[in-house]
């Protein structure tokens, strides 16, 4: 039997990778105008760091992570080796391949006294690992790309103007990527006191009605009612429809900030619904949380999401550091461009083709010499006849064939020929550049 990759995994294949570099590289052009700079944080982590950050009562740490045990390690406890450690401890580090980029940028702000400099923006662009259900859209190792705003209290992190600066440098992303009708959802979740009398009125809400939902919505009303909301199951939804929405409880501060979050974006033109049943299934979020959604994609709608989470650095055990970020699902967005794979796609400029015994060597400096002009050069076979040589240029969508054959070599001139026009014409080599670019 062969092997195929793991289910909810899949291989990236040419010419589909040609507009995910198209989508990063305008990322990242994107990013750089906004004063953000690239960081890049391991991919596993120590499971502790999501079920602090994250929160143990989400779906992501409940259900969700990669997790094993490292017994290769000398357990975090004691300086014994594991072996020795183990018999007083009985296990290992437990580690967890990330399911989310923040938690391990927040860490890394922390660990590397990052609040020194004052705010900081960071980007991150790689794999994320969830176990969910696969299914379009949804895959167990997919793709993000994240940015966060971090800074310490008096760096402005914590400001309004940071909240409506991501969301309008998303809205800048997509545009520039040629994505239309996306719509922006916009909410608040408050603060830690909002939501403490938030829960209290769930609670309240639930208990005549909870024993007729499912059992994760019958855990998730004791434990942490909030995340009712990310309940999937269609016979639930009717009630949690007429649960108290977070939008009646929060305070005066986080309504000032919300209002001027929604007053600044509405001012540069850009447009949003708001959202009161949007609480994101991360616990980390605080004031506002957003999401981008296309209607393209199907029932895994989400192209996007993010919020601040002004508690999180405190909740890891650092100072505080208020933050405000968001996460593309980068297999989502690039399944919404309007760009086909064929139309981003650098193809070769020119095809070079050795044409009988003693060419490659020929053909090989020819190559190098035309590379070195930063054209896109393919490369034949002198074993090759004329009509395969002329087969592989038109595969590999050349816009040039250039014939090395001995008269060429002696003559110091070759024949190009233009596969598109058929015209063909003999250049000198010192003209083969200007010719081939224009
Ligand atoms: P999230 O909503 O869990 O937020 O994920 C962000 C995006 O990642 C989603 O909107 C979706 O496009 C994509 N995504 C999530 N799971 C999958 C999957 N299984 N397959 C394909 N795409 C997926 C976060 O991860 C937060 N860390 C975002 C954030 C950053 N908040 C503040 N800063």
């Amino acid at each position: 039997m062969t092997i195929k990759a793991v289910r909810g995994t899949r291989d990236l294949l040419p010419p589909d990778t040609a507009l995910w570099n198209f989508v990063e590289e305008t990322a990242r052009d994107v990013f750089r105008a906004y004063n953000f700079q690239e960081i890049r944080t391991p991919i596993f982590e120590s499971t502790e760091l999501f079920a602090r950050g994250v929160g143990e009562e989400t779906d992501i740490v409940s259900k969700e992570m990669y997790t094993w045990e490292d017994r290769s390690r000398k357990s975090p406890l004691s300086d014994a080796p594991y072996e020795a450690a183990a018999e007083v401890l009985g296990k290992g580090q437990s580690l967890t391949l990330r399911p989310e980029a923040t938690a391990g940028i927040v860490r890394a702000y922390i660990e590397h006294n990052l609040g020194q400099r004052g705010l900081s923006k960071l980007y991150l662009i790689g794999p994320m690992f969830r176990r969910e259900r696969p299914q379009k859209g949804r895959y167990r190792q997919f793709y993000q790309i994240d940015a966060e705003i971090i800074g310490p209290p008096g760096s402005g992190s914590d400001s309004p103007v940071r909240d409506a600066e991501v969301i309008e440098m998303l809205a800048t992303l997509l545009d520039r990527l040629g994505i239309k009708g996306w719509n922006l959802q916009l909410n608040s979740v408050g603060c830690a006191n909002d939501r403490a009398k938030f829960n209290e009125a769930l609670r309240q809400a639930l208990e005549p009605v909870v024993g007729q939902m499912c059992a994760d919505c019958q855990r998730r009303a004791v434990t942490n009612p909030l995340r009712v909301f990310d309940c999937k199951v269609p016979a639930d939804q009717p009630i949690i429809e007429k649960l108290p929405r977070i939008s009646h409880f929060l305070d005066e501060p986080c309504r000032e900030h919300f209002d001027e979050v929604q007053n600044i974006l509405a001012k540069i033109g850009i447009q949003f619904s708001l959202n009161d049943r949007l609480v994101r299934g991360l616990d980390y979020y605080t004031r506002t949380a957003f999401e981008f959604t296309h209607g393209a994609l199907g029932a895994q709608n989400a192209i996007l999401g993010g919020g601040r989470y002004d508690g999180l650095s405190e909740a890891l055990g650092g100072p505080s550091a208020p933050g405000i970020g968001f996460a593309i699902g980068e297999d989502r967005l690039v399944m919404s461009l309007p760009e086909s794979a064929e139309s981003v796609q650098k193809k070769p400029d020119v095809y070079v083709a050795p044409l009988g015994a003693g060419m490659n060597c020929e053909a090989a400096g020819l190559a190098r010499e035309l590379r070195r002009q930063n054209l896109v050069v393919d490369l034949g076979d002198e074993n090759f006849r004329l009509k395969k040589s002329f087969e592989a240029a038109t595969r590999a969508g050349a816009k040039y064939i250039l014939i090395v054959g001995e008269n060429e070599v002696k003559a110091d001139s070759f024949a190009l020929k233009n596969l598109a026009t058929g015209e063909q014409i003999s250049v000198p080599r010192g003209e083969l550049t200007q010719k081939i670019r224009a």
